[in-house]
C-alpha cells in the first residue's frame, strides 16, 4: 500500500450545494444491485434516458465497462470484487459532489460492501435499488452464456451459481423483473424520486 501520510485535503471555493443550485434536482446515487441477468443494465439504461430526457444530469456506471477500464485489474474473488464496489463507491461520491444523478450498475453481491459504500456519502444520497429475480429467470434469460458455462463448471465462482449472492434486507427501492415490465421498473424509480423531491 503506498504512503498516504504527507497529503493534506484541499477546499473547493464551489460546494457541492452551490453545484447542485445549478441544476433542478439534487445528486444522488442511484445503486442497482441484484443477479447478473437481473435486468440490473437495462433498467439503468431506461432509468436514465427517461431523467435525461426531462432535463436532469446523470451518468451511469455498469460492471461490464468499468471492467475494461478503471478496475480492469480486478477479478471476482470476493476481495476483489470488494475492492471493485469500494473504488466504484468512491468515484460515484465525487460524481454525486459534481451534481450528478449517479446510475451504478454492479452485482455488488455482498452487503457489506454495498453498506461501506451508503456510509460514505451523506444520508439520503444512495438509494438502494434491488433488482429481484429469481436465478431460474436469470439463468433462462442467459444473456452472455454465462450461466451454461458456469453449471458446466467453466467459469468458476460465478454469482448465484457457485459464490454467494446477499439480497438486501431493506432497500429503498424493490424492482421484481420477474413480474414487471422495464417501464413499470423505471416509472417506480421516477416515482420515489419524486416523491422524496430528489427531482425538483
Ligand atoms: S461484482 O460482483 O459487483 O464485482 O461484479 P460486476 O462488476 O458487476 O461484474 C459482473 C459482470 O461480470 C461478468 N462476470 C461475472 N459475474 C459474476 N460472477 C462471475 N464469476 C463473473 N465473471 C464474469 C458478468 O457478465 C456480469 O455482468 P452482468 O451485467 O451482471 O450480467
Amino acid at each position: 500500500m503506498a504512503d498516504s501520510k504527507n497529503i493534506s485535503w484541499h477546499d473547493s471555493k464551489v460546494t457541492k450545494e452551490q453545484r447542485r443550485n445549478l441544476n433542478h434536482h439534487k445528486s444522488v446515487t442511484v445503486w442497482f444491485t441484484g443477479l447478473s441477468g437481473s435486468g440490473k443494465s437495462t433498467i439503468s439504461v431506461e432509468l436514465e434516458k427517461e431523467l435525461h430526457r426531462s432535463g436532469v444530469r446523470t451518468y451511469r456506471l455498469d460492471g461490464d465497462n468499468i471492467r475494461h477500464g478503471l478496475n480492469k485489474d480486478l477479478g471476482f474473488d470476493p476481495d476483489d470484487r470488494k475492492e471493485n464496489i469500494r473504488r466504484i463507491g468512491e468515484v460515484s461520491k465525487l460524481m454525486v459532489e459534481a451534481g450528478l444523478v449517479v446510475l451504478t450498475a454492479f452485482i455488488s453481491p455482498y452487503r457489506t460492501d454495498r453498506e461501506e459504500v451508503r456510509n460514505m456519502v451523506e444520508h439520503g444520497e444512495f438509494i438502494e435499488v434491488f433488482v429481484d429475480a429469481s436465478i431460474e429467470t436469470c439463468a433462462a434469460r442467459d444473456p452472455k452464456g454465462l450461466y451454461q458455462k458456469a453449471r458446466a463448471g467453466k467459469v468458476k465462482g460465478f454469482t448465484g451459481i457457485d459464490a454467494p449472492y446477499e439480497a438486501p434486507v431493506n432497500p429503498e427501492i424493490t424492482v421484481n423483473t420477474d413480474e414487471e415490465r422495464i417501464e413499470e421498473s423505471v416509472q417506480k424509480i421516477i416515482s420515489y424520486l419524486k416523491t422524496k423531491q430528489y427531482l425538483i
